[in-house]
């Protein structure tokens, strides 16, 4: 069987995405290439902005890497971001110094027209994101895994009918609610890109790839089950039928209860957690449907001591014991200090599952 033979080849933290039980379990951390890293600020002043940064294979591979030189996780995460997609398709995107992304705000039917002409040359304006992942993938070392990311429909709508970050995404749950055909247009386009860009990072050398649906948390039920969950099971089903073997990690930050029904519906093969799922309710209701990724509050790396190693045993107790890549419950923040960093890893390296 071709998934079997997958899974003996596979890198440990590939296995325990596919479910296999580890005694020490595997990690990785969401940001940990950024600007927390001293090396990272430096590599960043040589690229003009953050986009070229990004689309900037030499510079993106080597700040890829910084992390894993310096505290080995088991798996490097592709340095790229997930408005890199509408700026694919055209739209215009940029990001300001201490103001976060900027984006010409889709609204008319029009727009969403451009976008879709956009569509066909958005994987060649993506395609130094290949030769990124080439680049880390030729400079790994043995048993590290690489892992490529795109955000899902429905996080990268927002950025792109708000015309940047939001509090309280009023725009785009209009066009969702008032003129859900003109928002489904949208969403559907969304999910061929997207596709089609994780098909290319698979074929570049990703042996994983995450969705991060950082505000799928702010939908009502109906809302949910639509415009996040419908989207991420078909480019899961997309992605199964060409790549079968290779996990998708759906990372549906603050869904709450919903979590449950994404675990069962989505067809992911892995779940990230935020920080505010219980642990014994994660554990006894979600461990069984798919391996869980997460969750310490990445507060408590920018704490350090007592409190840090604490809250990492309780993870580590509750979710270790069954299929579990540890990992943060969203992204280290720019403040972390490092040693903190390097004794949450010792932390993970030494505890047993018993
Ligand atoms: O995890 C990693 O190390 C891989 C790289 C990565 C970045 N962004 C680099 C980045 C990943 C996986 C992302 C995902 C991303 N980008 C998300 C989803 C995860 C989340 O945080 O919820 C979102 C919503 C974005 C959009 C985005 N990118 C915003 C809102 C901002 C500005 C806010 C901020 O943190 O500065 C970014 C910029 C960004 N993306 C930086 C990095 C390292 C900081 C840019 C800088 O150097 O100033």
């Amino acid at each position: 069987m071709p998934e079997r033979n997958h899974l003996v080849q596979a890198k440990s933290l590939i296995r325990a995405l596919h479910g296999e039980v580890h005694a020490q379990p595997t990690f990785w951390f969401m940001r940990q290439a950024g600007r927390y890293l001293p090396e990272y600020r430096q590599t960043r002043a040589k690229a003009k902005d953050f986009i070229s940064l990004c689309l900037n294979p030499e510079l993106a591979t080597e700040i890829t890497l910084q992390p894993i030189r310096r505290f080995a996780m088991d798996a490097a995460i592709l340095f790229a971001d997930i408005l890199l997609v509408p700026h694919g398709l055209g739209q215009q995107v940029a990001f300001k110094e201490g103001e976060g992304p900027v984006l010409a705000p889709v609204a008319s039917e029009a727009d969403i027209d451009r976008l879709v002409g956009g569509a066909a040359g958005a994987l060649e304006r993506l395609a130094p994101v290949a030769a990124t992942l080439r680049g880390v993938a030729a400079a790994l070392p043995f048993d590290t895994a690489l892992i490529g990311f795109a955000g899902a429909p429905w996080t990268v709508a927002t950025y792109m009918v708000e015309g940047g970050s939001s509090r309280d995404f009023v725009a785009t749950r209009r066009m969702a609610n008032a003129e859900p055909k003109r928002f489904a247009r949208l969403i559907d386009l969304l999910v061929d890109v997207t596709t089609d860009y994780l098909d290319m990072q698979i074929k570049a050398g990703a042996e994983a790839v995450q969705l991060f649906d950082s505000w799928a948390g702010v939908l009502t039920d109906v809302e949910f089950a639509r415009w996040c969950v419908a989207p991420v099971r078909e480019i899961v089903r997309r992605l199964e039928t060409r790549h079968p073997g290779v996990p998708v990690i759906g990372f549906p930050k603050g869904a709450g209860i919903h979590y449950r029904e994404y675990a069962m519906l989505t067809g992911v093969d892995a779940i990230g957690l935020d920080q505010t799922v219980p642990l014994d309710w994660a554990q006894s209701v979600l461990q069984k449907d798919a391996a869980l990724q997460g969750n310490l509050d990445p507060i408590f790396l920018v704490i350090g001591g007592a409190a840090m190693e604490q809250a990492t045993k309780r993870i580590l107790e509750t979710l270790g014991r069954g299929p579990f890549v540890f990992n943060l419950g969203h992204g280290i923040r720019p403040e972390t200090p490092i040693a903190h960093v390097e004794r949450l890893c010792e932390l993970i390296r030494h505890w047993r599952a018993t």
